[in-house]
This record gives C-alpha cells, sequence and structure tokens, in this order.
C-alpha cells in the first residue's frame, strides 16, 4: 500500500511516502523551493518524493492531510466570533487565510495531484504528532506526550500507543488541552516579548535563559495558572493572540513584565535591560519545564509504561526533554527527530497505515535521512569548471585527510548521503568544525553562521566516547541520538571544548551510533585518534536565514560565498583556491583559552 502524508499550510510543510508500512523517502518543503519556513502546499516535496520512488500520483491508495482543516476552520470562526469586536481587525486575516488554502484541502489536493477526492484522508493534527513519535520509536508499548501552539483546538494531548503481537497497533489519546491554552503559545508569546521572530526564535528564548536566573516564576505563574488535576490555563487578560494578529500579549503582560525588547536593539547582558530579558527567558522555561515534568509524571503514574514518546514541537526544547528523562519517572524517552509540523506528513501516512488501513505494524528505521541525496561526482564536475581544487579518495584516505584538516582548524562543510528530515543537522548536511576552543565558535559566526553570540554550538561525539565527555543519565545517550537533550558537558573538559559548551556548562550534544552515519562516525574517530577528543562541533550547513542545504549544488555555492574551506560530498573534496587561512590558523586545535562561559557572558 501506497501512502503519501502531507502538512502544510501552518509553517514548515512537508511531504512523506510510506510504502507497505515503511518511510522511504521524506522532506520538508524548504529544502526544495528554499524559502525558510516555507509553509506552502508542498508541491516540490511531492514531487520529488513520488519520483525518488518511481511513482505518478495515480499509484497513490491514499494521500493523507495531517490535521484536519474544517475543524481549524471552525476553531478559528468560533474564536473571532467569541472575541468581536475586539477581534474585528484580525477577523478578515483569518478568514481570508483559511478560505485561501486551510479550509479546502481536500479541492487543493486533488487538484494539484490529480487525484480522486475519496483517496484523501484527513487525521487528528496531535494524532499525527503522536504518531510520529510513536511509530517510528522502538518501543512496543508507551505513554504519549504531544505538546505545541495549536493544531485544530488541541494543544496538549496525553495518552499510550500499543503494538500488539498480533500486528495490530493502537493509539489512544486520553485527554487534551484546548486552545487557547497552550505551552507551544505561552512560549511564543515570550519568543515575540523577548523580541524574536516566532517559530523561529524558540532556540534563542532558551538559549538566552542560560544567561538568566528564573526570578519571575511568579510573575510567569500569574499568566499561566496550574489546575489541580495537573493542565493549566492562560489567563486570557495577559494574551492577545486570541484576538488580533498584531500582537501576542497585552499591555497588562507589559505592565508585569516591563517594556519588551524591540527586535533590532541588541541584547546587552551587562545591562539591567538585557538581564531583565535574560531572566525572564530563564522564568518561562523554568515554568514551561516543570509544567511538563509533572505532566510527564502524571502520565507515568497512570500508564504505568516505562517509555514515553514525546511529539509536538515543544518537544524540541532539549532542556525540558532532559528534565522529563530525569525527573518524570520515566527509563526512556524517544522524540523524533521531526517532532514539529513538518514530521506530521510521516505521523499522518503511518497514522493512516496502522490505524485507517489497520495494515500490520512494520519496524520503521531508526534514523533520520529521509531526503534527497548529495551527488559527489556532480560536486566534482561543478567545482572543476569553477576552476577549483577537487580531489577525489576512496573513504579511508578521504577521513583521514578531513580529519587532519579539522585538526588544523579549517571548517568542513560536509554531504553524506540523504539529508535528514527535520530541523536539526544530524550529520548529513554539517557544518564540522574542532570544539575546543571560543575563537572557532566566533569565526563560525562572525563568517558563516551570523547568529547571536549567546546561541551555542551542539557537538556530535561516538557514542563509544559520549560518557567520558558529557554527563549523561541512563537513556541519555538515546535522548541525544536526534540532539533532542540538553546535558552537562563533564567539568573537566569544558574548557577543551569551550566552542560547543553554553554558559552554563551544559550543550546539547548529538551521540552518534556508527550504524546511523558510518561516515560521520568513522571521521570522529579518526579524529580522535589524533587530537585524544572524538568531538566535533556539528552546526547545519547553512548560512543565515536560508534553509539547510540539499544537494551538492547548494552545498556549492554557499561554500563559494562563506567562509567554509572545505566541501565534501561522497568521494570528493573541494578546497578554496584563496582560502581564509590566517584565521584557521589562528584558531588551532589545541590553542584552548579558557572556557566559554567567561569570554561570552
Ligand atoms: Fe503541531
Amino acid at each position: 500500500m501506497k501512502i503519501l502524508g502531507i502538512s502544510a499550510h501552518y509553517h514548515d510543510s512537508a511531504a512523506a511516502l510510506v510504502i507497505d508500512g515503511v518511510p522511504v523517502c521524506a522532506v520538508q518543503e524548504e529544502r526544495m523551493s528554499r524559502r525558510k519556513n516555507d509553509a506552502s502546499f508542498p508541491i516540490g516535496a511531492v514531487e520529488w518524493c513520488l519520483h525518488s520512488a518511481g511513482l505518478e500520483p495515480a499509484d497513490l491508495d491514499a494521500i493523507v492531510f495531517y490535521e484536519r482543516s474544517m475543524l481549524k476552520f471552525e476553531r478559528i470562526l468560533t474564536c473571532a466570533l467569541r472575541a468581536f469586536p475586539r477581534s474585528w481587525r484580525s477577523f478578515p486575516h483569518a478568514i481570508k487565510n483559511t478560505l485561501g488554502d486551510k479550509a479546502w484541502v481536500r479541492g487543493i489536493i486533488s487538484s494539484e495531484l490529480g487525484v480522486p477526492r475519496d483517496k484523501i484522508l484527513f487525521t487528528d493534527h496531535h494524532a499525527s504528532h503522536a504518531a510520529a513519535a510513536f511509530l517510528t520509536a522502538p518501543a512496543q508499548r508507551a505513554a504519549i506526550l504531544t505538546a505545541d501552539g495549536v493544531g485544530e483546538w488541541a494543544t496538549l494531548t496525553v495518552g499510550q500507543g500499543e503494538r500488539r503481537t498480533d500486528g495490530t497497533t493502537d493509539i489512544t489519546l486520553r485527554r487534551e488541552v484546548r486552545f487557547p491554552h497552550s505551552l507551544g503559545l505561552l512560549y511564543s508569546t515570550f519568543t515575540a516579548y523577548l523580541g524574536f521572530k516566532v517559530n523561529e526564535g524558540e532556540y534563542k528564548v532558551m538559549g538566552l535563559a542560560a544567561y538568566g536566573r528564573p526570578t519571575m516564576t511568579e510573575q510567569i505563574l500569574k499568566v499561566i495558572r496550574r489546575l489541580p488535576d495537573g493542565a493549566f490555563v492562560l489567563v486570557p487578560e495577559y494574551f492577545e493572540f486570541q484576538t488580533t494578529a498584531d500582537r501576542s500579549y497585552s499591555s497588562k503582560f507589559v505592565d508585569l513584565f516591563g517594556p519588551p525588547r524591540h527586535p533590532y536593539d541588541p541584547i546587552d547582558l551587562e545591562s539591567a535591560d538585557g538581564q531583565r530579558f535574560a531572566d525572564c527567558a530563564a522564568s518561562v522555561q523554568r515554568v514551561l519545564e516543570d509544567i511538563l515534568v509533572d505532566i510527564a509524571a502524571r502520565l507515568r503514574r497512570e500508564t504505568g509504561l516505562s517509555d514515553l514518546c514525546f511529539g509536538g514541537g515543544v518537544a524540541l526544547n532539549g532542556v525540558a526533554n532532559a528534565r522529563i528523562l530525569a525527573e518524570s519517572g520515566f527509563d526512556r524517552v524517544f522524540v523524533p527527530p521531526a517532532p514539529g509540523d513538518a514530521g506530521c506528513a510521516m505521523g499522518a501516512a503511518l497514522y493512516a497505515d496502522r490505524i485507517y488501513f489497520r495494515n500490520a505494524d512494520r519496524e520503521v528505521p531508526d534514523h533520520p535521512f529521509w531526503g534527497p541525496p548529495a551527488d559527489g561526482a556532480r560536486l566534482a564536475q561543478t567545482a572543476r569548471e569553477d576552476n577549483q581544487d577537487v580531489v577525489e579518495l576512496g573513504d579511508d584516505l578521504l577521513i583521514a585527510r578531513v580529519a587532519g584538516e579539522l585538526a588544523a582548524g579549517r571548517i568542513v562543510g560536509w554531504m553524506d548521503g540523504a539529508c535528514e528530515f527535520g530541523p536539526r543537522a544530524l550529520g548529513h548536511r554539517s557544518l564540522l568544525a574542532a570544539p575546543h576552543d571560543t575563537a572557532m565558535r566566533d569565526r563560525l559566526n562572525r563568517d558563516i553562521k551570523r547568529r547571536e553570540e549567546f546561541r551555542p554550538f551542539a557537538p556530535v561525539v561516538t557514542a563509544e566516547d559520549a560518557d567520558r565527555f558529557f554527563e549523561l543519565p541512563a537513556a541519555g545517550a538515546r535522548l541525544a541520538r536526534y540532539m533532542s537533550g540538553v546535558f552537562p558537558v563533564r567539568r573537566e573538559w569544558r574548557s577543551r571544548l569551550a566552542a560547543v559548551t553554553h554558559v552554563d556548562g551544559t550543550a546539547r550534544v548529538q551521540v552518534l551510533d556508527r550504524s546511523m552515519a558510518p561516515r560521520l562516525h568513522a571521521l570522529l574517530a579518526a579524529y580522535g585518534r589524533g587530537t585524544g577528543i572524538p568531538v566535533l562541533l556539528n552546526t547545519s550547513f547553512n548560512v543565515a536565514g536560508e534553509p539547510i542545504v540539499t544537494e551538492a549544488i547548494e552545498g556549492y555555492t554557499t561554500f563559494r560565498r562563506c567562509g567554509i574551506d572545505l566541501l565534501v560530498t561522497g568521494s570528493t573534496i573541494v578546497s578554496k583556491r584563496a582560502t581564509t587561512t590566517s584565521s584557521s590558523k589562528e584558531s588551532g586545535a589545541w590553542s584552548s583559552n579558557g572556557a566559554a562561559a567567561s569570554s561570552v557572558a
């Protein structure tokens, strides 16, 4: 049976193809259209999925949309009417947006793909999140928690999933919290208040939180109130997202927390305002964690299960995930590589396969590499035509050469096979660099990423060596498989891992199993043999404002216009003729200059 899953029209559209119960490919539309967070109908992603499987739309048995668009329309309409006349300004915008795309999805899919309308199915938004988390996890039975901004009405659900021995599958979501009460929207409101872009800047709030102290949790608990049953409500007078598209927080919110940060104002952590913003980030982060830990602990007691599958955009919060693992009582916590709405394309397709069509359970490969491949031969041809230095080497020589270049302080664009599904580079579309000193972090920021200096870079380490460098709890390595947890760097290594250690001594580490990305694993091992530390800085292969590169040609054009020294795809290594060797030499692998904490804060 051939099932295509689609998510679209909110942010981060995607398509995923499941054949005979197993995913065969999946990709976000932004990786095809090259528009970051592209929310349009994912025609490029759909076409690539079908093409790569050799299918025509007519070959599909079903196309599954990741949410019930008419229910979502009902929610938008109901809320606008309830809030009238306060909502009158946002109402035309919401209706135009909804009527334009969201409500008429069946017609759009039918006409875009030329498939009969009766082949088009819909799942609940949070069922898609739940399926993306549970049906991709190596767990027979697990509790399920989903949390995001909002789907149709639900913003958080709890339940459980089971793969039975007779091959049938069950996902039951028992309870939900409904809009406008939403952990995702609470965090997004603070994202906007702190001057960052909603749906993109949430990582920045988490990064900034490490510079602050949770001194404002009492105020936060005035705007989100806990209920005796573990749920929560947002207190309406502090929020405006339900009534206007202009602003998500009210003047009463500003009275409570002070003036908001303007997006163009730099964050000066030495100033009173800068510290207030950092404390505010730390406080909302702490409250979010406390609520999630409490809900997860109740779910653990209620189900008696030892595994938790956690999905939805809130599951991108690695600090919260690590606390759930440490404090909720679950033995293992699984977060998929694409827990947000893009991942719902795969979740919806799997849900339809297992639950709607009642097809037998199949094991889903435990990796994130479902996207288009990068072609080394094509890269070599392009680079030669462009008069760059190209060498082609067998694996052993290539890995030894790249490890040496990394140890010499060079920045490597690393493209290996199929690209990742989800927001993180997990070793197939990564920029790699020596993790040892802060000069490398600053150089990456200056020449390539142009990020705020309070945002940390992440390390990748071989699974065999992870415990030596990072304080991982039991099952911490599993959470770190897809970079879903933030854990302490061991104190004795912090000064030698300064480029990847955050101000609070933690890192969002990826723990790499050899079987998941054997070439990167070999590179880490070779780097470790040369330097004694099998750890690399691993950040996504893109420049500021652009999606992660997909094909070799995009990697190449990115390499040509920023400070990447070396580009590797397949057996091809391209180096720049006029390189930035002076800055490379400055950041030699062993010239550690103290802990990140002292130089960033
Ligand atoms: Fe969602």
